[in-house]
């Protein structure tokens, strides 16, 4: 590794069918790769042969026509990375399932069949659902406040896991002479019966080969930094300066000391879109090109989303109103605010900056410039990696690991193979211990 730093810069890629840019499906070199399943096993080869840990699929619950192509239609994320485990052998497979619109059931059944399929790769996360709009495709009612969809995820995530452990790791004796095919002793029945969900257990699968398949969270509030201390191996941020990446990191590291964990055991991976060119001149028309793609009418649809408020009533040339904290996605609403309060932004200029990746960070440049960007994050402890967001797929992709890769590795700070089977012996996680058969 680097003179700077003893742990290897992780790399997620966060594949969106569309790409990360909302006007990128535009470029004349992108390819749709929503439902395209040949194109997604090719950009998840290459993100093996680039040795990335763990490629990312989003999700959410509704479709929407009116603001990024890719959140039109998309495969069900367990369906396609059960595909996609198939054509890989190291590749981390990581899948969105909400807390709170499906049973913990359904969810340690899901990860644990992937982890199973695909040999110890599966991660889930695990996200609350902010948009409203989902509890109207659910028989549910009314769409929970933003600390009771956490005190639900902290509850689900605790059932999860507990139904993981349903069997020690050595149950299935399959005792031909004795007829024992599972040891009875060896099988917990959950009883769970809590505030949010009754499930008694055990599980219909045996203990995933990860022990527990890696937990990511992606909410930034507090409550989300609390959950993610206690529970998770990742977090996926969208932070802009490394100032506020360091301050983030380094106080979700603290709450892992209270929860009583190792904070090197929870990786803080933010969103970086790298848009790449052979020269400085030629990303920066990249850029521009992309840019210059935004149908101003998504654009302001996917701010309101970020800010959880309509501001389309406002003065597009005047500054960004003071608006009320939203129920719907806090941190990400603070952190626009932040950033067109510290840069002076016009609503016009921040809806347009949003639109390039919904609100990540944007670096352009050569890829000597875009490693120069990565490492200078990594090394000031502004994160554990990142989680790449190409503006579009494929080519961009290509780019990225042809030509920047390689300049991290040769600077020694990404691996330059695979050091395990499992995404956690990758991740250099250790297998946690049943919690009902410590031995
Ligand atoms: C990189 C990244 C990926 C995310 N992916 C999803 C997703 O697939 N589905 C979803 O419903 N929310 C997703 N979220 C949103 C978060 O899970 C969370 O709901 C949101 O950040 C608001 O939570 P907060 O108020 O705690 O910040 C993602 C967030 C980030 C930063």
């Amino acid at each position: 590794m680097s003179a700077a730093t003893d742990r290897p810069m992780r790399l997620g890629l966060f594949l969106q069918g569309a790409g990360h840019h909302v006007a990128g499906w535009r470029h004349p070199e992108a390819q749709f790769g929503g439902e395209n399943l040949k194109l997604i096993q090719g950009i998840a080869r290459t993100a093996e042969e680039g040795h990335f840990d763990l490629l990312f699929l989003a999700d959410g619950l509704t479709s929407s026509a009116d603001a990024h192509p890719s959140f039109v239609a998309r495969i069900e994320p367990i369906a396609l990375l059960s595909a996609l485990a198939m054509g890989t052998k190291h590749l981390g497979l990581a899948a969105t399932m909400s807390t709170t619109y499906t049973e913990p059931f359904h969810i340690a059944r899901a990860f644990a069949s992937l982890d199973h399929l695909s040999g110890g790769r599966a991660a889930w996360n695990a996200v609350t659902t902010s948009y409203a709009r989902s509890s109207a495709n659910f028989s549910r009612g009314d769409h929970p406040s933003h600390d009771d969809r956490y005190a639900i995820a902290e509850e689900c995530i605790d059932v999860v896991r507990g139904l993981w452990d349903s069997f020690a790791d050595d149950a299935f004796v399959k005792d031909k002479a004795r007829g024992v095919y599972v040891e009875p002793d060896r099988v917990h029945t959950l009883n769970h019966e809590g505030r949010y969900f009754s499930v008694k257990g055990p599980l219909n699968a045996s203990r995933p080969p990860q022990g527990h398949p890696i937990i990511i969270q992606a909410g930034s509030s507090l409550p989300g930094q609390r959950l993610a201390a206690r529970t998770s191996e990742i977090v996926f941020t969208a932070q802009q300066t490394l100032v506020e990446g360091k301050a983030f990191r380094d106080g979700l590291r603290g709450f892992a000391v209270e929860a009583g964990r190792n904070p090197d055991h929870v990786m803080v991976l933010p969103g970086v879109c790298p848009v790449i060119g052979g020269t400085e001149a030629e990303a920066k028309a990249l850029y521009a090109q992309l840019q210059g793609g935004i149908d101003p009418a998504a654009a302001i649809l996917l701010l309101n989303d970020r800010l959880g408020h309509d501001v389309s009533g406002y003065d597009l040339d005047g500054p960004l109103p003071n608006l009320p904290e939203s129920d719907q996605l806090q941190s990400r609403a603070r952190l626009l605010t932040d950033l067109a309060r510290r840069e002076n932004l016009t609503l016009r200029e921040l809806y347009y900056l949003v639109a390039g990746a919904r609100g990540h960070r944007i670096v352009w440049g050569t890829p000597e410039q875009v490693a120069d960007a990565l490492e200078e994050w990594f090394v000031g402890g502004g994160s554990d990696g990142f989680n790449i967001m190409p503006p579009f797929f494929p080519t961009q992709f290509e780019r990225f690991v042809g030509d920047v890769v390689p300049i991290l590795r040769k600077r020694g700070l990404v691996r330059g193979e695979y050091v395990g089977n499992t995404l956690r012996e990758n991740l250099g996680l250790p297998r946690p211990a049943n919690q009902f058969f410590p031995d």
